[in-house]
């Protein structure tokens, strides 16, 4: 069974659908074993509590570089054991040296369809401002592996959600979260403790059961 940490930010939803996943079944070989907080007014703390799930905040601010900001994310990790890194709403940008301890064991949810609107400054409700801005009639969320670079790392689900007229970002960002986020972040975390995704040439395959 795979240890696995999710790094929040704010709301947790999540967050929520993981531990609902879990609570389903639906996250096969994976258990959700730490709730790691960028900062202590994230609500997301208050549902691992819920949960009983352990929790701990490691705030970027706090630390004096980013070499010390890498070694307490990997002292959080080595503490609890964590094989699976999920980032679910987490602001800060992983430093190198963790994304080079879990290659291809740290996944990020981004709410639009990579690489529309993504990148430096696409987070929250901008990235939905940007969608209708544009006029794109189509969005949705991507899972896809982290590395070095923002939004960069290999594409393992996407799911596409129609705009329609007259929405908000707001409209627009509550509607992709119930019919993408929350269903393909439990999927593809499942997936990946199932040792199911595989990467070739940054394509990443997914096995059969
Ligand atoms: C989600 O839209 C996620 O895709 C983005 O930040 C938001 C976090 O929401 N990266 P929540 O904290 O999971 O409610």
């Amino acid at each position: 069974m795979k240890k696995i940490a999710v790094l929040v930010s704010g709301g947790g939803t999540n967050l929520q659908a993981l531990i609902d996943a879990e609570a389903r079944g639906e996250i096969k070989n994976g258990k959700i074993s730490l709730v790691l907080a960028s900062n202590d007014q994230a609500y997301a703390l208050k549902r691992a509590e819920n949960h009983n799930i352990p929790s701990v905040v490691v705030s970027k601010k706090e630390c004096a570089n980013e070499e010390e900001f890498a070694e307490k994310l990997l002292n959080a990790f080595k503490e609890h054991n964590i094989d699976v890194i999920v980032l679910a709403g987490y602001l800060s940008i992983i430093p190198k040296a963790v994304v080079e301890k879990y290659p291809h064991r740290i996944l990020n949810i981004h709410p639009s369809l990579i690489p529309s609107f993504c990148g430096g400054g696409y987070y929250g409700l901008k990235v939905h401002e940007a969608a209708l801005a544009k006029g794109v009639k189509v969005t949705g969320a991507t899972v896809h592996f982290v590395n070095e670079i923002y939004d960069d790392g290999e594409i393992i689900i996407q799911k596409a959600v129609l705009v329609k007229e007259g929405d908000t970002p707001e409209i627009l960002q509550k509607r992709v979260m119930e019919e993408a986020e929350w269903k393909i972040l439990p999927q593809a975390v499942s997936l990946v403790c199932e040792d199911r995704v595989e990467v070739k040439n940054n394509i990443t395959i997914i096995k059969e059961n």
